[in-house]
């Protein structure tokens, strides 16, 4: 299957371009991408992640094997996340107008065949020099669940099994660059999971529009000549100092200083791309909703008619275990093309 993309060379003007550097300074201090949502009663001693992690460990970022020790693979993942906006909190208030950036309502609109795009959130991702990010698709979202009240990875499933397309709400993400990072080249299969992966470097100004809940992706690995990776866990923290320098800590240690040059800026866009006023309305209104119960049913009466094992009688991890192993295809090994 393939997956149309769209790129932008360039994306903002200039100056618009320069300033996503100060809104990202003036958030000041960056956590890595903690677990949300909620895992109660089901895989709830796993990662809200876990498909992706337990891949990129035995497999690492290209298929063919991952020399590094769980907890270099965990260093080299945590990467770091803040919220800009979601829905109407607009937590950095100068956000606004690239969230309703008419030019990209207009490409999403295209793309998606939908009149009706609504902005979703706007978020932004910092790599250190090592890091990448292992091959994933984002977490995608139905009427009634989303990663506020449903276990990620189960999202997950849900749109790869293909057996919840009524609720899914459809989804296209703008990935921009900024900034002179080395390496860190966006991934993507574009064609499908069976098909060569191709790489778009991360260059300044530039970005794609895709589909991210279907077309599988990552990031290639960021330049490593200026200094080796530090151990990365849940608690680091990449804050900005003054001028061009940010620093690494863990509590009050300093573990590494960067400058710009160092870092991977990407901001990510979301819109909501509902097919007709129809689909609009029914999730404004919060009619016909999913819920947990009728989803685990579905797959349980799934798994049952395809043979593929069951769901009673097993723990909540073996039961997220079964829904992961089975539902969720990674690409097959190939070269990037
Ligand atoms: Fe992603």
């Amino acid at each position: 299957m393939s997956h149309s993309y769209q790129r932008f060379d360039p994306f903002l003007q200039p100056r618009e371009a320069e300033h996503m550097f100060r809104v990202a300074e003036s958030f000041g201090s960056f956590g890595t991408y903690a677990d949300e949502g909620t895992s109660e009663g089901l895989g709830e001693d796993l990662p809200q992640r876990f498909d992706v992690g337990q891949h990129y460990v035995a497999r690492g970022l290209d298929g063919t094997g991952n020399t590094d020790t769980p907890a270099r693979s965990a260093s080299r993942t945590n990467y770091f996340r803040e919220t800009y906006a979601y829905g109407t909190d607009m937590r950095v208030p100068e956000i606004k107008p690239f969230m309703d950036n008419e030019p990209l309502l207009n490409w999403a609109r295209e793309m998606g065949g939908s009149d009706y795009v609504v902005p979703a959130i706007v978020y932004a991702n910092l790599l250190i020099p090592g890091q990448e990010l292992a091959i994933h698709t984002d977490v995608p979202e139905f009427r009634g669940l989303n990663r506020l009240n449903a276990p990620q990875w189960l999202l997950v499933c849900m749109h790869h099994s293909g057996l919840f397309e009524d609720w899914r709400v459809p989804i296209l993400t703008c990935v921009s660059w900024f900034g002179a990072a080395r390496g860190g080249a966006f991934t993507f299969y574009p064609d499908g999971p069976e098909s060569p992966r191709e790489s778009v470097a991360a260059d300044h100004n530039t970005a794609i529009l895709l589909d991210t809940d279907s077309a599988f992706h990552g990031v290639e690995r960021v330049s490593t000549a200026s200094q080796a990776l530090p151990p990365i866990t849940r608690e680091t923290r990449l804050e900005f100092r003054s001028g061009e320098h940010w620093l690494l800590r863990q509590a009050d240690d300093v573990l590494a200083e960067y400058t710009w040059e160092d870092l991977r800026y990407s901001i990510s866009w979301k819109g909501y791309c509902f097919a007709d006023a129809t689909q609009h309305e029914l999730w404004r209104s919060g009619e016909d909703r999913l819920d947990i119960p009728t989803v685990l049913a579905r797959f349980a009466d799934h798994l049952k008619a395809e043979d593929a094992g069951e769901l009673t009688g097993k723990t909540p991890d073996e039961r997220a275990m079964t829904l992961v192993n089975h539902y969720i295809r990674f690409p097959a090994v190939a070269d990037v093309g």
